[in-house]
């Protein structure tokens, strides 16, 4: 089959790999209908994650047909349309059970194999899904593959961002990144009634997206900021902080920004080795700070009323609809943020 693979420092092949099969008496094999690139795959473009096997299949963010069910499967059969969160799940570990089943003991996260170990990704025609019982979900009638595929990750992790900073209506809060996922949080901190958020980033348009979905948008290189934040908050600061970045500068700003009390929900995935801000900054702040992988499998049941609802324009996300065989030329538009891209789908 046909794939996107890992072929270097920012190197994607469009490459011909062996064709997933079944390994485990639970897995599946997916016909991929609609893959996208995430924000979390320019980490391992980059390289700022490593250990990487070249030759590795990119991507967890896909949508498909079950085209091979393996003998313990319950709950699919061949031809049924199916989305899934970006990591696999159990649905009966100690974590799964909590809901946090982006920790769960048997998952793996698509698009990661170091020395020969892990799982291959969902940039591909074909892909294997372990534990497909629990891990999958149908895309019902009405649902667009589109919309599957937002579920699986950005719309369930912008959620889970805004569902840590412990909203209330008359609270104030920035998103810090208007890439796919604080675009997401913008919606997921709407949804928890949040009235006022500012949402920071320096894109045009991915700002003009963020005012769409109803954010005082902010051009952070351009706009006084501390100051802004503090003329809204009698000087205070927000009351909760969403960083959907992942990087040093962000996590300065979200703790600049944030009031004493506060909270930072930090989604952004990090690669520094050290906080931004001091024990001594933190505690001078009484600060709450929340990160880590969103537990999109727990969300997604949640979310999909919302999604059902066609509230929102969500696919309005998606700048650009590729085949498999450009995804090389979708990871550079979309790291470089050129053409006016905010996201890209891919289809094989
Ligand atoms: N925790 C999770 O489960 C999870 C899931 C999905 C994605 N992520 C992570 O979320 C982050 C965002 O993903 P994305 O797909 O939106 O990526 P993206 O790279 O498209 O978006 C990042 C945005 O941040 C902006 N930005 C950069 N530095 C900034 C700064 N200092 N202040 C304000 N804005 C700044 C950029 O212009 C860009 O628009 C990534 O780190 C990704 O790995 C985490
Ligand atoms: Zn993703
Ligand atoms: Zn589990």
């Amino acid at each position: 089959m046909k794939a996107l693979t890992l072929e270097g420092k920012a190197q994607i092949g469009y490459t011909s790999v062996i064709d997933p099969e079944i390994k485990k008496s639970q897995d599946v094999i997916i016909e991929v209908k609609a893959t996208a690139i995430c924000g979390s795959d320019l980490h391992v473009y980059h390289e700022r994650e490593f250990g990487f096997d070249y030759g590795m299949v990119m991507g967890h963010e896909f949508v498909g047909e079950i085209v091979e069910v393996g003998k313990d499967v319950r709950a699919w059969k061949k031809g049924d349309m199916v989305m899934t969160p970006f990591t696999t799940s159990c649905g009966v570990c100690y974590f799964c059970q909590q809901g946090l089943t982006c920790r769960c003991i048997h998952g793996q996260l698509y698009g990661w194999v170091e020395k020969g170990e892990g799982l291959q990704g969902g940039q591909a025609e074909y892909v294997r899904v372990p534990l497909a019982d629990t891990t999958l979900l149908s895309v019902p009638e009405g649902v667009e593959l589109e919309e599957g595929l937002l579920l699986g990750d950005i719309l369930a992790t912008g959620y889970f961002c805004a569902d840590r900073v412990d909203i209330f209506p008359e609270g104030t809060y920035v998103v810090i990144g208007c890439g796919p996922v604080g675009l997401m949080s913008i919606i997921g901190a709407r949804e928890q009634g949040a009235e006022k958020i500012y949402a920071l980033d320096s894109v045009p348009e991915r700002l003009a997206q963020a005012e769409k979905w109803g954010a005082i948008a902010l051009d952070y290189t351009q706009e006084n900021i501390s100051e802004i934040i503090a003329d809204a908050t009698e000087g205070r600061g927000a009351d909760g902080v969403m960083e959907v970045v992942g990087n040093p500068a962000a996590m300065s700003t979200a703790w600049s920004l944030v009031r004493p009390g506060g909270v930072i929900s930090s989604v952004g995935v990090h690669t520094s080795p050290h906080f931004s801000f001091s024990p001594a900054q933190a505690y001078d702040k009484n600060l709450t700070y929340r990160a880590g992988r969103c537990p999109a499998r727990h969300y997604m049941p949640k979310l999909l009323p919302l999604v059902q609802e066609k509230k929102y324009d969500l696919t309005s996300v998606f700048s650009h609809r590729l085949s498999l065989a450009e995804g090389a030329k979708g990871y550079q538009i979309f790291d470089q943020k050129c053409d006016h891209c905010t996201k890209v789908v891919l289809y094989p």
